[in-house]
């Protein structure tokens, strides 16, 4: 009898883990056209999100008003911290209590969930550990810096810390494939959060030391001679170039001794592990997992200002020789050069997932940038909920845009029919070529009162069709060929809003609404969507 209930459960867990295994459902990144989306129950999905603060996601208590609010915020996700202290608070014991709550709770709101795995390391710190390996920091080592100092840092040199980080984050992915396998309520997982040694830039234990004294890795090594024509010109390239191509030796030797090879070091050694502890929940449940980057200063960087191995837009190339099963590297975007760094984390095919950027107004207009410039996957401003006020916020509004014109977005990706763009007095044009035309998109103006700020989406919508949503800009066409005597008209232009999917006209947006027929004006009021088709004359 007893063998038989063993089998029953033995066959009943194997066929979960198979289904999940197999499932086409299950989220997971797919490229076409050299465009990577987040598949969910076999659609493309856009991820409309926000992070809650660090604590929030503790208490099912505290998240009782939270859950009305971000859905009046237009989300369809909220990106939700997860702690190994609260997960195995005993070694070998664990509590998914609040996993299951959160799953619940989301759905029952019609929500998604990114689940962050907030385990060895949070803003390179290692707060988060359970209270047993905090205190066991014999079998834990931590990190040393300059003057022999210990940091309260886990190392990333001794495998006990990795394999027990593993452990749980495996233990955590096979609860959420068991309760959510068949649901897919939880879309993606973060691995850590913003790893990287403060206040030195590397770990100076004795283990470390001798690893950065030791040969540089033959993997990289390998990787980087493999790779030496598509490297990074801001990475690891312009080190190893400077010390002339070497593929022996120990890192100084290789990079030369400076600030930046620790840096390298490190790289290596925090994209090791996190790529160990993701591969080991990836067994359980192969969902998408990134890591999260806080972002160095653009000009003279100093690794150990933040943290020295986090995945750096120049570090990418080290990240990536390592990568296992971290999907993507996604940059903390608080940065005021927004579109730029969008444009380095796309490199090397990099799928752009935003986790943390600010929740002001400044915020929700960039994610029109985000998404439509860059394809991101999905965007997530940070401490999500301190918006109370869903009035008072142009995320509600953005979000309802995007939301609304989501399946337009997803097909025109992989077509590259699409702009996003944020216009103010410092860049007030951009232009493109979508859908057989010139397009210029400028501040929108009207009897001399300008707008000072533009932003939103542009898309093909079928032959001489475009749709776009957005406020405070106007739209040009001109034909692609330099030499045509083409005069694009305005054929019509209509406002409207998706309701299921189903379009429900409004205005005719006619006179001054279009410039007398000049331009597609998306005017200066309030963010709208709009429709507008075009026509040639001479
Ligand atoms: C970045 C971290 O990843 C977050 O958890 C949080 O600490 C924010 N910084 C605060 O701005």
């Amino acid at each position: 009898m007893k063998k038989l209930v063993i089998f029953i459960v033995a066959l009943i867990c194997c066929t979960q883990f198979c289904r999940s295994q197999n499932d086409p459902g299950m989220p997971q990144l797919v490229k076409q056209e050299g465009i990577t989306q987040l598949y969910v129950d076999q659609k493309p999905f856009l991820i409309l999100s926000g992070e809650l603060n660090n604590s929030s996601s503790s208490s099912m208590e505290y998240m009782k008003p939270i859950w009305k609010q971000v859905v009046a915020l237009n989300l369809n996700t909220l990106v939700t911290p997860l702690s190994w202290e609260l997960i195995e608070p005993q070694e070998g014991t664990f509590d998914f209590t609040l996993v299951d709550s959160l799953i619940t709770d989301a759905r029952q709101n019609n929500l998604h969930l990114v689940f962050l795995w907030l385990a060895s390391w949070k803003n390179g710190m290692s707060s988060y550990m359970p209270l047993w390996v905090k205190k066991n920091y014999k079998k834990y080592p931590r990190i040393k810096i300059k003057n022999g100092e210990t940091r309260e840092v886990l190392s990333t040199l001794a495998e006990a810390n990795w394999q027990a980080d593993s452990k749980a984050f495996a233990a955590l992915m096979k609860h959420i494939r068991d309760f959510d396998g068949s649901n897919h309520t939880v879309l993606m997982m973060q691995v850590e959060n913003e790893v990287g040694v403060l206040n030195d830039s590397r770990d100076r234990s004795d283990a470390a030391n001798a690893a950065f004294n030791a040969p540089v890795p033959k993997e990289l090594i390998n990787y980087l001679v493999k790779n030496k024509d598509n490297l990074l010109p801001d990475g690891i390239k312009k080190y190893w170039e400077a010390n002339g191509f070497k593929t022996t030796g120990n890192w100084e030797e290789v990079f030369g001794k400076s600030m930046y090879t620790d840096e390298l070091f490190m790289a290596w050694n925090y994209a090791g592990y996190v790529n160990k502890v993701a591969a080991a929940g990836k067994k359980e449940y192969p969902i998408p997992m990134y890591a999260n980057c806080w972002l160095d200063p653009v000009d003279n960087p100093k690794p150990g200002d933040f943290p020295s191995g986090c995945p750096e837009a120049r570090l990418m190339d080290v990240w990536k020789s390592r990568q296992t099963a971290i999907d993507m590297l996604s940059p903390d975007l608080y940065a005021s050069e927004f579109d730029y760094r969008c444009q380095l984390y796309t490199r090397l095919g990099n799928p752009l997932f935003i986790p943390e950027m600010n929740s002001n107004d400044e915020g929700a207009h960039n994610v029109f940038v985000a998404i439509g410039k860059y394809n991101a996957i999905g965007v997530s401003p940070f401490g999500i909920d301190h918006l109370k006020d869903a009035g008072k916020t142009d995320f509600t509004t953005s979000y309802s845009i995007l939301g609304q014109l989501t399946p337009q977005i997803l097909a025109n990706e992989p077509k590259k029919e699409m702009v996003g763009f944020v216009l103010n007095e410092k860049n007030p044009v951009v232009t493109c070529e979508m859908n057989g035309y010139r397009l210029e998109i400028s501040l929108d103006e009207l009897f001399g009162h300008k707008s000072t700020l533009g932003y939103g989406v542009v898309m093909a919508d079928g032959k001489d069709k475009f749709i776009g949503g957005g406020v405070g800009f106007r739209v040009k066409f001109f034909p692609l060929e330099k030499d045509s005597k083409a005069i694009i008209g305005i054929g019509s232009v209509d406002e409207g809003k998706f309701k299921d999917g189903t379009w429900i006209p409004g205005r005719r947006m006619n006179g001054d609404e279009d410039a007398q027929g000049e331009a597609w004006r998306i005017g200066f009021s309030q963010p709208v969507i709009q429709k507008c088709t075009v026509y040639k004359y001479e």
